[in-house]
């Protein structure tokens, strides 16, 4: 028998690997209560959505040291930001960047919303974004499945159904492990483990803290999945 997959065998893993990125609060911060700034985490995740942790670092300390806050950026000119913003390409996301921080300036105060719903309003803000926020900000248990997750998803209970149909399934797996307990902390901690070692290439099976309850490793099926449908 596999043991049942356990949010609290990922935490105490993250607790000791957790990568350390910039716009991160890391475990042990937020255990002596450091809240993360919900605006570094929206700037993180809008840059995050269509580029490597790798290419986000030093664009993401260069616009925090420039614009330590929202109500900065929203008052920066354009063309700067857009200046900025050049070599981390889908420019759309700089022109919604900006958008949205005018918004939270202006209509808000210059304070993010931790509503998940008001967040969705904003732009540039999708289902994924606005539950990424929630999560990680505010500490709300949001199911937030990107790429990383998806594949951990399929590979814990060996999920051979094609992406994108598998979505749903996938999801349904991240929601019934998504805990109560440090869900800001979980949510990075499944994309770490996505990232670190349950890798789209060659896993780290053997590093796995869930690998006792992996269905995929039991059958020898880690490397080929998700499986995705042929376009
Ligand atoms: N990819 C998207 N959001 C991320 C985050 N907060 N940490 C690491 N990788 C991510």
């Amino acid at each position: 028998m596999r043991d049942p997959a356990d949010a609290a065998d990922l935490l105490q893993w993250y607790d000791r690997h957790a990568r350390d990125l910039p716009w991160r609060v890391g475990p042990s911060a937020r255990a002596k209560g450091i809240a993360p700034d919900p605006y570094r985490i929206w700037l993180s995740e809008i840059m995050l959505q269509q580029t490597t942790v790798a290419a986000v670092k030093d664009y993401f300390r260069l616009f925090t040291e420039r614009w330590p806050t929202v109500d900065a950026l929203a008052a920066a000119p354009d063309a700067e930001v857009m200046a900025a913003w050049a070599g981390l390409g889908y420019y759309a996301r700089a022109r919604n960047l900006l958008k949205c921080a005018r918004v939270v300036a202006e209509e808000t105060g210059g304070v993010f919303p931790a509503d998940h719903d008001v967040l969705l309003t904003l732009p540039g803000v999708g289902p994924y974004t606005a539950a990424a926020i929630s999560a990680i900000a505010f500490d709300v248990p949001r199911v937030v499945v990107d790429g990383n997750v998806e594949r951990v998803m399929a590979r814990l209970h060996d999920e051979h159904t094609p992406l994108p149909a598998a979505k749903p399934i996938l999801t349904a797996y991240a929601a019934a492990l998504t805990p109560n307990a440090r869900p800001g902390d979980y949510a990075q901690a499944v994309m770490d483990l996505g990232a670190t070692i349950c890798t789209p290439k060659r896993p780290a099976c053997g590093l796995c803290p869930w690998r006792t309850s992996c269905a995929a490793w039991a059958n020898g099926t880690a490397a080929e999945l998700p499986k995705k449908a042929p376009k």
